[in-house]
């Protein structure tokens, strides 16, 4: 048994055997380490102030990725390097290149977001050569700036690109190889139990030790990317005990590329299950980018985005339609079953106390499979759904519906299938007479509700238009019906 954290904050190596289970990487470092360029604005995953880089191996690279310090917990950083925007300057005061980028494109005002924008920015310039006018403006989705506007920030990561210098001058490429050697041995098969007085934090040492540490505390709070959990204790002040942390498993981390479809450990991220579902399903790639900003995408998994049968997260219905399966293991052993049975009511799924989210299988669709997913919010980037439709489509021979599967976020207490409107469809030519005639149906399907987000008329009529939107795009219809419609949606 062991009873300490143990990760490298900049050069130093940190262990912790004091620490509380919801302790925020942000306070750790502002208050404890007196690290204070990383910044607090929001304190809920939102404006990007708080970004720093963490830095974990995988398949034995070691990769660096955005994060909120805000939302991230000490308790997840077992085995990794966080980085502040406090490493990046040589010691003799010289800026690092993306820095110098910021200051000579004058990308700084306030100087409150600078440093997030900044560790933002490096991550891009870690990660990608030269990147384009979307990577940068991808990278800089989970930024906000509220004086300046984003083209002297997005100049600046253009500038430092154009003239990218040595990678010697890097403190994080110059010292990879010992990171490396440093973290290797922090990974451990034992379970790390941290007591502080009441408050316990376990960190499983494997996927059997949290199916043994849930059949013992079934009421425990699992914690993945934290990026629903990390508000319950910013914005609720809720108090979690014990926490049982499971970013790190990496049984969990794996994407298996199969023949007839791909299974997706329940720990991965957003970041990279799009990157792996994109390449097999390209109607699904675009989704990602809809999705939070990079620094939510680097930390929220697949797993959480199920387990917490939220009716509007983004993947169960384009997953739902494409016929996915969950697997929920516990020490009873393991089961499956199709993703939309795991959803029974708001806040009620499918899951046995002790079970948890193991994996998601996921279908490739036929060749003859006409698929897409549109989500609807009020503001393009960063932003939650009010509506989410997904549509797995077979015509037959004679252009008649042979198969439909439609699945909605935002309509319902769950994800939910719109079984009438499918049933009325199936066998009827697709036709724009035909969408229009089962518009009725969505509301026998569907009494969504009125929040901030939408009235519950708007959700019903773009319900029904996203399915006319369908039809247009995967009909004869002429070019300008199509791009009209797509505008409008
Ligand atoms: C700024 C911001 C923007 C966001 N934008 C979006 C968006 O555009 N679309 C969207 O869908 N969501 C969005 N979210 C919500 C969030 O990112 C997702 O719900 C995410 O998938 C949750 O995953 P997580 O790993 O962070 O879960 P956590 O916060 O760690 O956990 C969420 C819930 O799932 C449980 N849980 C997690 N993993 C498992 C498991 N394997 N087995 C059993 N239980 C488990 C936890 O106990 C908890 O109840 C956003 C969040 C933030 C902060
Ligand atoms: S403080 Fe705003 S994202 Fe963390
Ligand atoms: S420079 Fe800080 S908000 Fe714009």
């Amino acid at each position: 048994m062991n009873d300490s954290i143990r990760f490298i904050l900049n050069g130093e190596d940190i262990t912790l055997s004091n620490l509380r289970p919801t302790e925020t990487l942000l306070d750790f470092l502002r208050l404890k380490r007196r690290l204070t360029g990383t910044k607090e604005g929001c304190a809920e995953g939102d404006c990007g102030a708080c970004t720093v880089l963490v830095g974990r191996l995988i398949d034995g690279g070691l990769h660096y990725e955005s994060v909120n310090a805000c939302i991230r917990f000490v308790g997840s950083l077992h085995a990794t390097h966080v980085v502040t925007v406090e490493h990046l300057a040589a010691q003799n005061g010289t800026l690092h290149p993306v820095q110098q980028a910021m200051v000579d494109c004058h990308g700084s005002q306030c100087g409150f977001c600078t440093p997030g924008f900044i560790m933002s920015l490096y991550g891009l310039w870690l990660s990608t050569e030269k990147p384009n006018r979307a990577q940068i403006e991808k990278s800089l989705q989970g930024n906000l700036c509220r004086c300046t506007g984003y083209e002297p920030i997005v100049k600046a990561a253009e500038l430092v690109s154009e003239k990218r210098p040595s990678a010697l001058f890097d403190p994080l490429e110059k010292t990879r190889a010992d990171i490396i050697a440093r973290l290797w041995p922090m990974q451990s098969h034992d379970t790390i139990t941290i007591t502080e007085g009441e408050d316990r934090l376990i960190v499983p040492g494997s996927v059997s030790a949290l199916a043994q540490v849930l059949a013992d505390e079934p009421k425990a709070t699992v914690v993945a990317g934290s990026t629903d959990v990390g508000l319950w204790v910013t914005k609720q002040m809720r108090r979690l005990n014990p926490v049982v942390f499971i970013n790190h498993l990496s049984e969990l981390q794996r994407i298996t590329i199969e023949d007839d479809g791909l299974t997706i450990g329940a720990g991965v991220t957003y970041s990279r299950a799009f990157a792996a579902i994109g390449e097999k399903i390209p109607a699904l790639s675009g989704l990602i980018n809809r999705i939070g900003g990079e620094q939510v995408r680097n930390m929220g998994t697949i797993g959480g985005n199920i387990a917490n049968g939220s009716p509007i997260g983004d993947s169960p219905p384009p997953l739902i339609a494409l016929g996915a399966t969950v697997r929920l293991r516990s020490v009873a052993g393991t089961r499956s079953l199709l993703l939309e049975d795991f959803f029974i009511d708001y806040g009620r799924q499918d899951r046995n106390p002790g079970e948890f989210v193991e994996s998601i299988f996921v279908p490739y669709p036929a060749e003859d499979v006409h698929f897409a997913v549109y989500k609807i919010t009020k503001r393009r980037d960063e932003d939650i759904t009010a509506v989410l439709g997904a549509f797995h489509l077979v015509l037959d021979d004679v252009g008649n519906v042979a198969d439909i599967r439609i699945a909605f976020g935002g309509m319902a207490a769950t994800p939910k299938r719109a079984r009438t409107v499918e049933a009325e469809l199936i066998g009827k030519p697709w036709t724009e007479e035909t969408v229009t005639a089962v518009r009725p149906a969505f509301d026998v399907d569907y009494k969504p509700l009125t929040d901030w987000r939408a009235t519950a008329e708007y959700r019903q009529l773009t319900a029904k238009n996203l399915l006319l939107r369908f039809y247009l795009e995967t009909s004869g219809a002429p070019q300008e019906l199509k791009r009209f419609a797509m505008a409008e949606a």
